[in-house]
């Protein structure tokens, strides 16, 4: 499996010692605002399990997030397949989640960009998808500045969502066309 690095975060492999903190992330209302429920330290292990098995299988995934200066574990940024059905689909999902004390600082953007160029480079994909409640403006946000275009004609209601309020979805897009048009000169 591929690690990439960052100036300031390494993309790595998970670790028994990120559970702990992956729980407390998981377990905190700020960060799960947009999913329809926190998750206990059971459910936060399985969907650990689930990430670094898909890793291992496949080689690429849900990184596990490092900043590099002091080598804390900070949340997840990667790829993944939706595992639904949706009219964009088959598709593969660019997504990241953070702890909040390492929100507003770029770190998500940053990963993601390197998550993109993984996508366009290594994998060769021809283009990669992001998913967000609408109401989801943060995530939106590192979409739009990975230079991902918002599809209001993809916008869908998530099948797996029960809560009304978090159904509904946006669809953003990106190619490797723009990506590789936008070069090394995106703004951050
Ligand atoms: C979505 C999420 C990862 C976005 O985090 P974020 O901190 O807003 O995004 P970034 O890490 O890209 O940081 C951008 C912010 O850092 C600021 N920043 C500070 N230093 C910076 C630097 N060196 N470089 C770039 N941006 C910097 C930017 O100005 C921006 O601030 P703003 O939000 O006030 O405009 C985070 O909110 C999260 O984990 N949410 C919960 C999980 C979730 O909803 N995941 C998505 C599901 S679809």
């Amino acid at each position: 499996m591929r690690e990439l690095e960052t100036d300031r975060l390494l993309l790595r492999h998970w670790r028994p010692e990120d559970r702990a903190p992956f729980a407390v992330l998981n377990a905190d209302p700020e960060v799960m605002e947009h999913f329809p429920a926190l998750l206990t330290r059971r459910e936060s292990d399985a969907l650990a399990d689930r990430i670094e098995a898909h890793m291992e299988y496949a080689g690429w995934g849900l990184w596990a997030l490092d900043v590099r200066a002091t080598g804390a574990f900070i949340g997840f940024t990667g790829l993944a397949r939706p595992g639904f059905e949706a009219p964009f689909m088959p598709a593969i999902e660019i997504g990241w989640r953070l702890a909040r004390t390492a929100w507003g600082q770029g770190f998500a953007s940053e990963a993601a960009r390197s998550v993109a160029q993984f996508a366009f480079g290594a994998l060769e994909l021809e283009q990669i998808v992001s998913l967000a409640v609408v109401a989801n403006q943060r995530s939106r946000a590192v979409m739009r500045r990975i230079g991902m275009h918002h599809e209001p004609d993809g916008d869908f209601d998530h099948p797996q969502v029960g809560p009304p309020h978090l159904r509904r979805h946006v669809l953003y897009r990106l190619t490797a066309a723009d990506w590789r048009a936008a070069g090394a000169s995106a703004p951050a």
